[in-house]
């Protein structure tokens, strides 16, 4: 992975004297002096001692993808990711190593897109080697199991790969090599991780339908399953939902299958088992509330599978000196018991993050969604979970539970409700004087196709269903609305729901915020932005003489360059 993509993981700086850190700062050196054959011995040895060490993953593929031992240099890069799952957040970058280091699968992409509509079979795709060109590569198998595939070609070619391997699937005579197992589990895992976004034709469909009453019925009669025919169902359908799931874990599967079990049917039980132990700490009545929380119920958001590693904890006040050097605010000052509001927790990503990242943290995290609460407390790590407390409740109420935080944190939330400046208000009064608070608004400007796309959705009356949510994107994909692929929420069905179909949206613009910052006397603190954008706006703004802080600036910067917030407003602000 590239430079970019490095600076999204930690930094390693470990003190003089420690044997690893050495090692790799000489590997380091190796490398950028081009020396690629002794950078790779010292990265090796550096992994004999550290077989954790992420970035000398990392560093160790770049140097074999170089010296042209592409396999190898797989095995690492898919090392790095599982280490630091953040490198994923880079997902054009990833898919261009991956492309580097598997050409069969460039060509593919190549070839799936100039025939699209055409499904192509294995040959088609991949050549005479068929699937063995591609099915036993780390980092594919890596991402196959991690991420939804966030490339519209690469999508093309795993639609029509599955179907391939549905084909083969049913059919008796063709043979199955373990490796062909391997890799039909890891797309029936790709498969539930985007939660069934890729199309479908009438005929596969019908297909599907008759594997899953062919399975049903050998059940039934107690005749053993070959496994590849449940893979190939796993696919195209969540085993939990099937009605047979429960007679598939009496049974034993080959290692790769019964990983997939436990994605569909463990898992999800576990959530289930979960949901009596929510606690709800406010009712919930109003009637956009409920309609959002119904949205959340069906389709929770977003649904991750790993949590960013290398997390460095630390105080409040040095993590916003950190973000902004030079802003003016007041510090916290506290060390220890920092209480954190998590407002819209959903799946309870960002709530870990913030109990890692703060130093002795206690988070409450309220989301209207218990399917949403019971994801994120199924991944919660256990250390952390007597430091965050996940409850149903909605931004609405929070003033009747008796409780004020140091600090609140609502990102991606308050433009789902009817009022957001109600909604913020309402934050407010349970942040203690001189607490911070972390926002995430849309922008007016930043999201003007997605403001179009939701037109033509309306105007094509698609419902907000699996089904539909499949037909739209491949519609979508054929006009110029196809820019909302530059969106990682178009690439799995209940982000897809939330990026176009949401039941309520609205967005902000700076002018409103600056009014509303005015109105209730709160000190903007600065934009969040990843370090290279902020070291570019940080340049301009001191090259024009003007403060981080000025939103009549960032105002004008928007209205020049209107995707200068396409993802959200992030920023800090403090009260008085
Ligand atoms: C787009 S998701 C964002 C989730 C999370 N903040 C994140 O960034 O991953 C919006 C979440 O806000 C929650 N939400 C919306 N309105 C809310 C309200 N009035 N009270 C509590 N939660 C709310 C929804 O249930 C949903 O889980």
């Amino acid at each position: 992975m590239n430079r970019k993509q490095r600076r999204a993981a930690p930094k390693h700086s470990p003190p003089s004297g420690d044997p690893a850190g050495e090692l790799f700062a000489q590997a380091v050196r190796s490398q950028q002096q081009n020396q690629l054959a002794e950078a790779a011995r010292l990265y090796k040895r550096l992994l004999v001692l550290r077989p954790d060490h992420a970035e000398a993953h990392n560093n160790l593929g770049r140097v074999l993808h170089a010296q042209g031992k592409l396999t190898d240099a797989s095995a690492h890069f898919a090392q790095a990711l599982a280490l630091m799952p953040q490198l994923f957040e880079q997902s054009g970058g990833i898919c261009a190593t991956l492309v580097g280091l598997l050409p069969p699968i460039g060509e593919a992409m190549r070839r799936a897109n100039a025939a699209w509509p055409k499904r192509l079979t294995l040959d088609q795709l991949l050549g005479s080697a068929g699937l063995s060109a591609i099915s036993a590569d780390p980092m594919l198998l890596c991402l196959l199991q991690s991420v939804p595939a966030r490339e519209v070609s690469l999508e093309r070619v795993l639609t029509s790969l599955r179907l391939s391997l549905l084909d083969a699937a049913i059919d008796p005579g063709m043979p199955f090599s373990a490796a062909d197992l391997a890799f039909c589990c890891a797309l029936a895992k790709q498969c539930f991780i985007n939660e069934y976004i890729f199309a479908t034709t009438a005929g596969e469909d019908a297909q599907v339908e008759h594997l899953q009453a062919a399975i049903g019925a050998a059940i039934a009669a107690g005749t053993p399953l070959v496994p590849v025919t449940l893979a190939a169902l796993a696919m195209y359908r969540p085993l939990h939902g099937l009605p047979f799931a429960t007679s598939l874990l009496e049974q034993t599967w080959p290692p790769a299958l019964d990983d997939v079990l436990t994605q569909q049917l463990r898992e999800p039980s576990h959530e289930r088992e979960l949901r009596a132990a929510i606690p709800r700490v406010t009712p919930i009545e109003d009637e956009v509330s409920l309609r959002v929380r119904q949205q959340y119920e069906e389709s929770p958001y977003p649904r991750w599978i790993q949590i960013p590693s290398g997390i460095e904890s630390s105080t409040i006040d040095m993590h916003l000196r950190g973000l902004f050097p030079t802003a003016a605010f007041t510090p916290l000052g506290k060390t220890e018991d920092l209480e954190i509001l998590v407002a819209g927790c959903g799946t309870g990503r960002h709530a870990i993050w913030v109990a890692q990242r703060f130093q002795d943290a206690r988070v409450l995290a309220v989301d209207l969604s218990v399917s949403s609460l019971c994801f994120a407390k199924r991944k919660t790590p256990a250390p952390l979970l007597e430091r965050i407390e996940y409850a149903q409740g909605d931004i609405l109420k929070l003033g009747t539970v008796g409780r004020s935080f140091d600090v609140v944190d609502a990102s991606g939330v308050l433009h789902h409700m009817a009022d957001p400046l109600d909604g913020w208000r309402r934050l407010l009064a349970v942040l203690r004087p001189g607490g911070v608070m972390h926002l995430g608004l849309y922008s007016e400007l930043g999201r003007r196709d997605v403001v179009a796309a939701r037109a033509f959705i309306a105007e094509r009356k698609f419902a907000p269903t699996p089904a539909d949510i499949r037909r739209c994107r491949q519609d979508l994909l054929e006009t110029s609305l196809r820019s909302v692929t530059r969106f990682h929420d178009f690439f799995s069905t209940s982000e897809c729901r939330d990026l176009l179909f949401h039941v309520q949206e609205s967005r902000m613009t700076i002018p409103a915020i600056k009014a509303f910052l005015i109105a209730n006397g709160l000190k903007f603190i600065g934009f969040v932005f990843d370090r290279a954008v902020l070291k570019r706006y940080q340049t301009l703004f001191a090259d024009a003489g003007w403060s981080m802080t000025d939103l009549d600036r960032w105002h004008e910067e928007e209205t020049k360059y209107p995707d200068t917030f396409a993802s959200m407003y992030q920023f800090w602000v403090q009260k008085a």
